[in-house]
């Protein structure tokens, strides 16, 4: 009897941990919760680890990333490095075969809510090289500093001077890429990264070459309103859930948890900033589809406490939908993939649309049974079809 009791216990316990509830229509539903649940197992760890006051959340979830990294090796068709621009580290993936004409430059931006991941995880380092060959591009990825020992505007200011080294016209000339065809690409908060410092080069009189492209995989746009519709889906959502994007932004800024909070409450902007919530207002910027069974509400001011502390999170470096319209007019072609069941999916759709209103030229994918996090899940059926139409847009356009 005791017996019994215990082996249903557990298996109540296990069911209760692997039960994962996922949107109908999403593909290889077993696989995806097997990977959820794996990565469950060490978020929990770290969870308790931080409870436990041993060491930071994100650091713990780092240490267990470190173990999926893999060194820079050469294949036989991609030739890979490991080398630094402008003191940041970064994974150059060089094609093999001969070529008669300058190539194609890609500089990658890899996810993690800045404060995980690098250009050495298998997957990223498998996307790069993926990329090179299929492209026939140099492509740089990248590495930056990540919070919590690094804070905004550290992960920008590095992606920022690695990108300018890396447009030198003596540089590009080393790694034989075109300076006419040079992009910058990066997922969920390399998204975030890679918009932000294209706004940034644009408005840069020292640097020469400009960027033909820019390619956002489920970027990060805004920290203004973390009450958005897709946040308010989101709690079912695989991967990525809102509590813990409001941890990432309030990481990207500060390890004081009170950041955190007055976000999940949405009472983090202080009252001389709401004339920002024009730039986030979902209302006006999503379309109807979007928007319905749900009834706009403006964030709540805060004080200007946290503000003052953290002004970061009111920057347009970190929040690239905080643009103005004369900037945005100025980017250059613009490709950007959203995920219906993903909580940054508003952050793409309103950037799509501020883009398009400001007459920018744009290809918005819009991945209906998509995912925060699939465009990476290499051996995964969606995984393949994001990156190849990924991959054939720049094809065409880079
Ligand atoms: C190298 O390229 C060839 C031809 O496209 C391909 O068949 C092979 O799988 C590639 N090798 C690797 C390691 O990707
Ligand atoms: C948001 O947009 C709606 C609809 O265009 C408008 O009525 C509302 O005043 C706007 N709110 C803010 C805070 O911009």
């Amino acid at each position: 009897m005791g017996r019994t009791t215990l082996l249903l216990i557990t298996v109540v316990l296990v069911a209760y941990y692997v039960y994962t509830p996922l949107p109908g229509d999403i593909e290889e539903p077993w696989k995806l919760i097997l990977e959820i649940t794996t990565g469950n197992i060490f978020r929990n760890l770290a969870s308790i680890a931080e409870l436990l006051g041993i060491n930071h959340y994100m650091s713990t979830v780092q240490l267990f990333l470190r173990l999926q990294e893999v060194p820079a090796t050469s294949d036989e068709n991609v030739t890979v490095i490991d080398t630094a621009f402008s003191s940041v580290p970064v994974r150059i993936f060089m094609p093999k075969r001969k070529s008669e004409t300058l190539r194609r430059g890609l500089f990658y931006i890899h996810g993690g809510g800045w404060c995980l991941g690098s250009a050495a995880l298998s997957l990223y380092d498998l996307l790069a090289r993926n990329t090179a060959d299929r492209l026939d591009a140099i492509v740089v990825s990248t590495d930056y500093g990540l919070a919590p020992k690094f804070h905004f505007p550290r992960q920008f200011e590095d992606v920022y001077s690695a990108l300018r080294w890396f447009l030198q016209e003596d540089v590009l000339e080393r790694y034989g890429v075109d300076p006419r065809r040079v992009g910058v690409a990066g997922d969920s908060a390399g998204g975030n990264l890679a918009a932000a410092v294209t706004q940034q080069l644009i408005q840069d009189p020292d640097v020469k070459t400009k960027l033909k492209v820019q390619a956002l995989v489920y970027p990060a746009l805004q920290a203004l309103d973390i009450n958005l519709p897709s946040y308010q889906e989101g709690s079912y959502f695989p991967i990525l859930s809102p509590s813990l994007m409001a941890r990432f932004w309030s990481e990207y800024f500060t390890t004081d948890r009170t950041l955190e909070k007055a976000m999940l409450l949405n009472q983090h902007v202080p009252l001389e900033s709401i004339h920002l919530f024009q730039f986030v207002n979902w209302s006006s910027l999503l379309p109807e589809r979007y928007k319905k069974g749900h009834v706009y509400k403006s964030p709540t001011p805060g004080s200007s406490e946290l503000s003052k502390k953290y002004p970061g999170f009111l920057d347009v470096k970190a929040c690239p939908l905080l643009a103005n319209d004369n900037t945005l007019s100025h980017l250059p072609l613009t490709y950007i993939i959203t995920c219906q069941y993903d909580v940054l999916r508003d952050d793409g759709l309103m950037y799509v649309m501020r883009l398009q209103n400001a007459g920018v030229h744009v290809t918005h994918h819009h991945i209906e049974d998509g995912f925060h996090g699939a465009f990476t899940l290499h051996g995964f059926k969606i995984a393949h079809r994001i990156q190849n139409q990924y991959l054939s847009w720049l094809m065409k356009n880079l």
